[in-house]
């Protein structure tokens, strides 16, 4: 610090540092993005960390789209959260179904008048298998299509369909901003286990076109921020094996345990309001660098 700014710092009287202090908050909350009042479409919404971050943008005031195969999930949900929260069946593998629920959603905003603040890509699968297996058999390019059919094809389709409904937003805040696209990655992005060629080449995608995403919105004041966790709870880690899951927490640092889907919803809620963040990938690991094997 210099000696003028030193100077500055300490001839204060309180009631300028007060008035400081409130002008910098004032700031703060005025480059906030706005959650409230605005709508929210979230793949895999209806369970895990998708169900968790729709959940937490509600009760932020949000409305929420929830895409999803899983219809009773779906349902239930909605009838929980009550009007600022919709439903749609959808195969994010399948254009012509995001189109159905991204055509839903508009029809809805257009009802409502909450305009689309953002897209969390959140809908994802895994599929494990060896490239060749013992018996010297290729992986099937089934099961790869299956993986990066869902994980990246789906998450890209989905933004490509949302995103001309953002781009005419009104201009929000100081910055002009028109919303926000949050993806979700994968430690498998960074370091892949035996078994994860497909997962990780999906989620590695992912992690690599958030960069490139964000340069193409940036015109238009939308920014992509992509979220790479490691284990936490959820549907879809429920199905690990005791032994899986005992390998995992040695490999982890601290804390020695999986991720809870509300400490991930924070991570969102913050990507979404923290306009700062933009074109990169968030690790929300606990230090946890997977082995190759468990
Ligand atoms: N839980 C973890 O440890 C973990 C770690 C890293 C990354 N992820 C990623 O987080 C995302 C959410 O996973 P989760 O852990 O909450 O799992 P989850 O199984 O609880 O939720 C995934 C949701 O996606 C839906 N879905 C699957 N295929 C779909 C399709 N074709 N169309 C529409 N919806 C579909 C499922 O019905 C489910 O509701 C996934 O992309 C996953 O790869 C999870």
């Amino acid at each position: 610090m210099s000696d003028a700014s030193r100077n500055v710092h300490f001839n204060l009287h309180a009631p300028t540092l007060l008035r400081l202090e409130s002008v910098t908050f004032y700031c703060l909350s005025t480059f906030a993005m706005k959650i409230a009042d605005r709508t929210f479409i979230i793949s895999g919404g209806a369970s895990g960390l998708g169900l968790a971050t729709a959940k937490d943008l509600h009760s932020a005031g949000a409305y929420v789209s929830l895409l999803d195969l899983n219809a009773d999930s779906g349902s239930q949900i909605v009838s929980e959260l009550g009007a600022r929260a919709k439903f749609f069946e959808t195969d994010v593998s399948d254009t012509e179904s995001i189109k159905a629920a991204v055509d839903g959603t508009i029809a809805w905003v257009t009802q409502t008048g909450k305009e689309i603040g953002g897209v969390i890509a959140g809908a994802g699968v895994g599929l494990p298998g060896l490239i060749v297996d013992k018996k010297n058999e290729p992986i099937s390019i089934s099961s790869i299509d299956f993986v990066l059919n869902i994980n990246l094809r789906g998450t890209l389709d989905l933004i490509r369909q949302a995103v001309p409904h953002m781009t005419t937003n009104k201009p929000a805040g100081p910055d002009g901003e028109r919303g926000v696209i949050i993806m979700i990655a994968s430690s498998a992005a960074f370091d892949g286990q035996m078994g994860q060629v497909a997962y990780a080449a999906s989620k590695g995608a992912v992690a690599a076109l958030t960069l490139p995403l964000a340069r193409d919105l940036s015109r238009y004041g939308i920014r992509a921020v992509t979220i790479a966790p490691a284990m936490f709870d959820s549907a879809m880690t429920k199905m690990m094996g005791a032994k899986v899951k005992e390998s995992l927490y040695k490999a982890m640092e601290f804390p020695k345990r999986a991720g809870q889907p509300d400490e991930f919803a924070r991570v969102v809620r913050d990507s979404v309001e923290n306009v700062m963040l933009n074109g990169t990938v968030l690790r929300l690991d606990g230090a946890m660098r997977m082995p190759a094997r468990l």
